[in-house]
């Protein structure tokens, strides 16, 4: 009888914790959907159409990062709104390409961003003409800077690395006022918000600082893993043309590594690590991010392949099962595949959103010619598996532009 009693009670206890547990994750989730992690709500998809593309026609209605007042649930009248920062480094013949990757990143974005341009001075004037042109949208704001070293050691770093190749590795330093930043190689196309890859600076646990993902799935075919003379992160390496970082913890975090017993700062690391593998090292400053997140991999999140899809991932079969499943999110055509034959699929993702303008039907209409663009590319690898490249996107385009007005 006792034991019965037990059981009564013990079962009491338990359906009262769950009652408990169900009201806590009620009460949490409208907050989550006001934060704009995960997938944008509908309130905050109205503030595009009431500030962004619908401000052109009344210029001044809201300054900037400032939301304009909108009804609803999560009316903030006049809270400043967190920026997303994206930095991008161009030099040579990166200008409509990095254009095309900003484009893309405007279209489907719903919070504001902050572009940090690092570009050779000769691009300058053409990135500037282009961006003012955009300027109405006012849903980005942007920085123009050259291409920069700290200024300690200036003259001994340009002696020691190829400028544009190893900027990026310098942003925590130069970019001392930015506490978080989504880098991005200039052949980089964002099928989804950038709000959904930002959202994952949130998911870092206590001792990550920077998220990217693997150089490789298939080991088999893997560079790392079979040619690199030098350590490198997990089992194939990382790839860094998609990092996000906070650099507020990078600068603040003091490093493992195999050049002295002391733990070394952001801003020391990098020379003495040049100098120890400058010989050994193929592609430049990946190599040294490998071998730093070698030494601490406890700091590295890693996002699986859809958030940097590459031909590596297709080329010889589809390897990439993540996108196999939802769809392609961020695609990254590396080895020049948007500008010649050998890649059909990532040439015709890339020629759509470059030829695409920031008109909703026009947007709209996107997808179609795509399609049957793609549909010719079914004899490469890549191209039998055209169904990944345009599910996100389709998704995208229906969640922005799809939406009956709010305004109404
Ligand atoms: C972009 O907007 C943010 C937020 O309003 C502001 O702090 C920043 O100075 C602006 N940057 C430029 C280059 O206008
Ligand atoms: C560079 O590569 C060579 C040949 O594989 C190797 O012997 C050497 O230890 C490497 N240097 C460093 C610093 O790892
Ligand atoms: C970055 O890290 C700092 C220090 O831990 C934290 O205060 C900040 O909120 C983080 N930024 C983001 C966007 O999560
Ligand atoms: C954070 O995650 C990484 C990778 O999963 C792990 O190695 C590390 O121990 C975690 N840190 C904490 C404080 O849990
Ligand atoms: C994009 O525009 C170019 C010329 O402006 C045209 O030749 C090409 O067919 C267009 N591509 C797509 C996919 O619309």
């Amino acid at each position: 009888m006792r034991r019965y009693l037990r059981l009564a009670v013990l079962c009491v206890a338990c359906g009262f914790c769950s009652l408990l547990y169900a009201f806590s994750q009620l009460a949490a989730s409208p907050e989550e959907g006001a934060g704009g992690g995960g997938r944008p709500q509908a309130a905050e998809t109205s503030w595009l159409a009431g500030s962004g593309r619908g401000a052109a026609g009344r210029p001044g209605s809201a300054g900037p990062g400032v939301l304009p007042g909108r009804p609803g649930r999560y009316s903030l009248k006049t809270q400043p709104i967190e920026r997303m920062h994206l930095a991008v480094v161009a030099c040579g013949e990166r200008l409509e390409e990095t254009i095309t990757m900003l484009k893309s990143a405007i279209i489907f974005s719903i919070k504001p961003l902050q572009f940090h341009i690092f570009a050779e001075n000769q691009l300058h004037t053409s990135f500037k003409g282009i961006l003012d042109s955009w300027s109405l949208l006012q849903t980005f704001n942007y920085s123009l800077y050259p291409i920069t070293f700290p200024s300690e050691n200036a003259v001994e770093w340009k002696k020691l690395f190829k400028p544009c190749a190893s900027q990026r590795l310098f942003l925590p330093l130069l970019l001392k006022d930015v506490d978080s930043l989504l880098y991005v190689d200039t052949d980089i196309l964002f099928l989804r918000p950038v709000d959904d890859i930002w959202s994952l600076l949130k998911k870092f646990n206590a001792t990550q600082i920077a998220a990217m993902a693997p150089e490789h799935e298939e080991p088999r075919i893997g560079w790392y893993n079979r040619f690199a003379r030098h350590p490198y992160y997990g089992k194939t390496g990382v790839n860094s043309g998609v990092m996000l970082m906070n650099m507020t913890r990078m600068r603040r975090k003091y490093f493992k590594n195999d050049m002295t017993t002391v733990q070394l700062q952001w801003g020391d690391i990098l020379m003495p690590l040049l100098k120890k593998y400058k010989l050994n090292i193929t592609w430049g400053d990946q190599d040294l991010l490998n071998i730093i997140f070698f030494h601490n991999p406890e700091s590295l999140y890693v996002f699986p392949c859809q958030w940097n899809y590459r031909p590596d991932h297709c080329i010889y079969g589809s390897n990439c099962k993540e996108a196999e499943e939802e769809g392609i999110f961020i695609l990254h055509g590396n080895r020049g595949v948007y500008h010649d034959d050998k890649q059909p699929a990532f040439r015709a993702i890339y020629e759509a959103l470059r030829n695409c303008s920031f008109e909703d039907d026009n947007i709209r209409s996107l997808l179609m010619p795509l399609e049957l663009e793609l549909q010719k590319t079914v004899h490469t690898y890549c191209g039998k598996i055209y169904s990944i490249f345009i599910k996100q996107l389709a998704k995208s385009v229906r969640d922005r532009y799809d939406r009956p007005s709010k305004e109404r």
